[in-house]
């Protein structure tokens, strides 16, 4: 029998032990009746969710600005940013206020229908993105964004063959995993024999191991994070991405840009290609984009486009409620960020 402790406030002399089941052990956070903190029902992790996160964290109940507060009122610096999707932090007022009054006015639609807070989120992205990259793909995580990417680089190649790096993370999928090159996130026993793996950026040979291989032209792409993030921040040489743009032109292969963790402006410019002023054929973003709501987006250009029109939509892609709490999240970038950091083409960019 499992026996836990029920707390009926934070005054830890009124906590209750009871007997509970044993597949429910419960622990309640209940605070006073006349606090706004809602019940919190914490349950076995054990039995309930899978065991492929990590497990005793805190409750979290609630988020400010860049803290985060437990169920027992203890607050957290969010140095973490909720792996990068908090960039402006929680619960600012000003997102808020615009994503209510969207959620008001209409919820979702899918991409079946369109809406005019999709045609404007596209309009922006086409000015903010480097080149001609003013096709989007919206979906819902940055993995999905990179599948729709890898996808599209083989109906428009015909080659079926993708390059990644080691160290690079692009996601959970079947490609987006088989083209991750970090052993802990490689969890899928039958990854992608089409994918294949090439040394990272701190590697001399890097460059050369992947002009040998592209020098095939089997490979539809290369997939690959302009900075790394959960390989550990790694930064290419200067240099680098320019010359890995030459490969990929000489070989007819297309260059994808993951810049789910290192787009929006986390990097002092909008996307973290424009340091090198490199125009991959395709951008993926995602965390930042929606501030804590899932929208991300895969950009391309006219010519891809003009050869991916086969069936392809997303649920929850281009829906209108995430569309709309984006003005307010750029517009707060602008404001707070940009102030400090200017990249230049997203100075001259009014959000308004
Ligand atoms: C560079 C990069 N690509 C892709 C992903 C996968 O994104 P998501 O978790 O939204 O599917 C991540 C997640 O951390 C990432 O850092």
């Amino acid at each position: 029998m499992i026996y836990d402790i029920v707390r009926f406030s934070t005054d830890e002399s009124k906590w209750k032990t009871v007997e509970t089941g044993e597949r429910a052990r419960v622990m309640f956070h209940r605070f006073d009746d006349s606090t706004f903190l809602p019940n919190v029902i914490e349950r076995d992790e054990a039995t309930l969710i899978l065991p492929t996160t990590v497990g005793c964290t805190p409750l979290i109940v609630r988020g400010e600005g860049c803290e985060l507060i437990d169920a027992d009122g203890c607050r957290y610096l969010d140095c973490y940013s909720d792996v990068g999707a908090m960039s402006l932090g929680h619960s600012h007022p000003d997102i808020l206020a615009a994503a209510h009054a969207q959620i008001d006015q209409l919820q979702h639609t899918t991409t079946i229908y369109l809406t005019e807070a999709m045609f404007d989120l596209a309009e922006r992205l086409a000015e903010l993105a480097p080149g001609e990259l003013n096709r989007s793909f919206f979906c819902a995580s940055g993995t999905e964004a990179n599948e729709a990417a890898l996808l599209m680089t083989s109906q428009y190649t015909g080659r079926g063959q993708f390059l990644s790096l080691e160290g690079g993370l692009h996601g959970r999928t079947k490609s987006a995993m088989s083209v991750t090159q970090i052993p802990m996130w490689r969890t899928d026993p039958f990854l992608l024999e089409s994918c294949h793996g090439v040394p990272g950026y701190n590697a001399n040979n890097s460059l050369a191991r992947i002009e040998h291989e592209l020098s095939s032209r089997k490979y539809a792409a290369v997939i690959a994070e302009p900075i790394q993030g959960n390989g550990g921040i790694v930064t290419p040489p200067r240099g680098y991405w320019q010359r890995l743009r030459n490969i990929c032109d000489d070989t007819g292969t297309l260059l994808i840009a993951d810049e789910v963790q290192s787009g929006i402006n986390q990097t002092g410019t909008f996307f973290a290609v424009d340091h090198e002023q490199v125009i991959p054929d395709f951008i993926t973003t995602a965390k930042a984009l929606g501030n804590g709501f899932p929208i991300t987006a895969c950009l391309t250009t006219d010519n891809v486009a003009d050869v991916c029109t086969r069936p392809a939509a997303s649920t929850y892609g281009p829906t209108p409620s995430p569309a709309a709490w984006l003005w307010p999240c750029w517009s707060v970038i602008k404001k707070s960020i940009l102030r400090n950091r200017p990249s230049r083409k997203a100075e001259d960019w009014s959000p308004d």
